[in-house]
């Protein structure tokens, strides 16, 4: 194998955090083999881009970004291009057709695969790995981006089969990784100063199904974990979610009172047509549930505008219920047609005006309820934690509340990065507020 000692790499990342999460860990393992990181893919002699294809315009970009790369390596033949993630899984063999410049095209199951795979391509092979794999265990170190808050897989692939959705065909069937390993990572995460970590899956109520254990008692098994004091988990399916890992949210103090549930449309025929497994009705019971027992929690979720044969009274349906359940944010798409999905198919596709006039409508709603919920924060004191300089603002810094709201406040990030800071809120915008740190005074000890 040639020497890496000099060379340095770049990785850019689209889509969820799933995504991201892999991309750490790909970092590690190129970190590993000597390579160093650079900010500008132009300046790196290895490129790889962790990619996303859940909607149409998420493929797109991609393209352009491996094109771009593809006529510098016509200049500049020692450069070493990636393709990694579910636009590589989805297209396999394809990809090399069209973009003949790429060294390796590796689906997400093979993301701890990477140093093995590019030995392959240093001894001159063109490499293609997108057969379905066990996941192996993260023997790797990822190289993560934050110092203050950490992402830990604890399940991949999704074994649902919503009638529009990539995943299932990109990621694979579930893999629940053993509560022993989950716990040994964060264990180190907590060694090493993290304070919050997010446990990441697809459907991550579905964790544990088979391995003859459960989300609750995963929540369980890693809450006392030394150094940590908080924890998040994304993201949620209203087919999985259940009381009793409600009360486990609200009994056990470090799991933050934040919930990504999405649920797609508020209108049951559509909710059938997309193979949801749930109705309106149960989603309203869960966020009832969830707010009888933690009344302040922050709901968000994600909806889709325009599946195929959405009727505007359908799409009301979906207006109604996010009029009724204020969400504290909400992530719209206008439905698209994707590869090997069965809704592709339908015959019953709506125009791009009808989809893009049904986004406006139900952004306008969203972002005036948002609003309106953010205004509860107005004069309340909230504990943030700081992860960083407002990039806007020198003179301040940016964290999170326990219920995931960005918040900037007045400070010094030195002194304060990865820091719980209570913080008295005196602006709330539609999402994100502004407060001042609370010193603490000194009581009965003047000096
Ligand atoms: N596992 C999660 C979401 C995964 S994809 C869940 O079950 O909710 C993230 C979001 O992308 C989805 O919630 C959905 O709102 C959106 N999405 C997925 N496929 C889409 C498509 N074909 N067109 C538009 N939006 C889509
Ligand atoms: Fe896609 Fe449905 Fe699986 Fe979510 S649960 S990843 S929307 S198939
Ligand atoms: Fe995109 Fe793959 Fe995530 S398609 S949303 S990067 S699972």
């Amino acid at each position: 194998m040639s020497s890496t000692a000099d060379r340095r790499y770049h990785i850019t990342t689209f889509g969820c955090q799933m995504n991201k999460a892999d991309s750490e860990r790909m970092a590690g393992i190129l970190e590993g083999m000597g390579f160093q990181f650079t900010e500008d893919p132009e300046a790196a002699d290895l490129v790889l881009y962790n990619t996303c294809t859940i909607r149409d315009n998420a493929e797109q970009k991609v393209y352009s970004y491996i094109g771009r790369q593809a006529r510098r390596k016509q200049q500049n033949p020692n450069l070493t291009l990636v393709v990694a993630g579910c636009v590589a899984q989805q297209e396999g063999e394809a990809l090399l057709r069209r973009v003949p410049e790429l060294d390796l095209v590796m689906g997400p199951q093979h993301a701890n695969r990477l140093s093995d795979l590019l030995e392959q391509v240093f001894n001159g092979s063109q490499v293609v790995a997108t057969e379905p794999v066990h996941i192996f265990e993260d023997i790797t170190k990822p190289r993560r981006d934050s110092k203050v808050t950490a992402w830990v897989n604890v399940i991949y692939g999704c074994n649902e089969r919503c009638t529009y959705c990539v995943v299932p065909s990109v990621r694979g069937v579930e893999q629940s990784r053993e509560p022993q390993a989950i716990r040994a990572e964060i264990e180190e995460l907590g060694r090493q100063g993290y304070t919050e970590i997010t446990l990441l899956g697809q459907n991550i109520d579905a964790y544990g199904r088979d391995i003859k254990t459960t989300f609750t008692d995963l929540l369980y098994q890693i809450h006392d974990v030394p150094g940590l004091e908080r924890i998040r988990f994304a993201t949620s399916h209203p087919r999985y979610f259940t009381e009793r890992l409600i009360r486990a949210c609200a009994e056990l103090p470090k799991v933050c009172e934040h919930f990504h549930i999405p649920f797609q449309s508020g209108d049951n025929e559509i909710l059938k047509a997309m193979a949801r497994g749930y109705t309106h009705e149960k989603y309203r019971r869960i966020i009832d549930t969830l707010r009888r027992y933690m009344p302040d929690a922050s709901v968000t979720a994600d909806a889709i505008v325009g599946f195929p044969g959405e009727t505007e009274e359908q799409f009301q349906n979906t207006l109604k219920l996010v009029d009724d359940i204020a969400f504290d944010q909400l992530n719209t798409a206008a439905y698209s047609p994707r590869p090997n999905t069965p809704a592709a198919l339908w015959p019953d596709q709506l125009s791009e005006e009808i989809k893009s006039d049904r986004l406006q409508r139900l952004n306008h709603l969203v972002g005036q309820k948002a609003a309106e919920r953010n205004l509860r924060y107005l004069g309340r004191t909230e504990e943030v934690l700081v992860e960083d300089q407002n990039p806007k603002n020198p003179a301040q810094v940016m964290g999170r509340t326990r219920s995931n709201r960005l918040t900037f406040f007045d400070g010094n990030i030195h002194d304060l990065k990865g820091k719980l800071v209570q913080v008295a809120i005196t602006e709330a915008r539609a999402f994100s507020l502004t407060g001042t740190a609370l010193v603490e005074e000194v009581v009965g000890n003047p000096r």
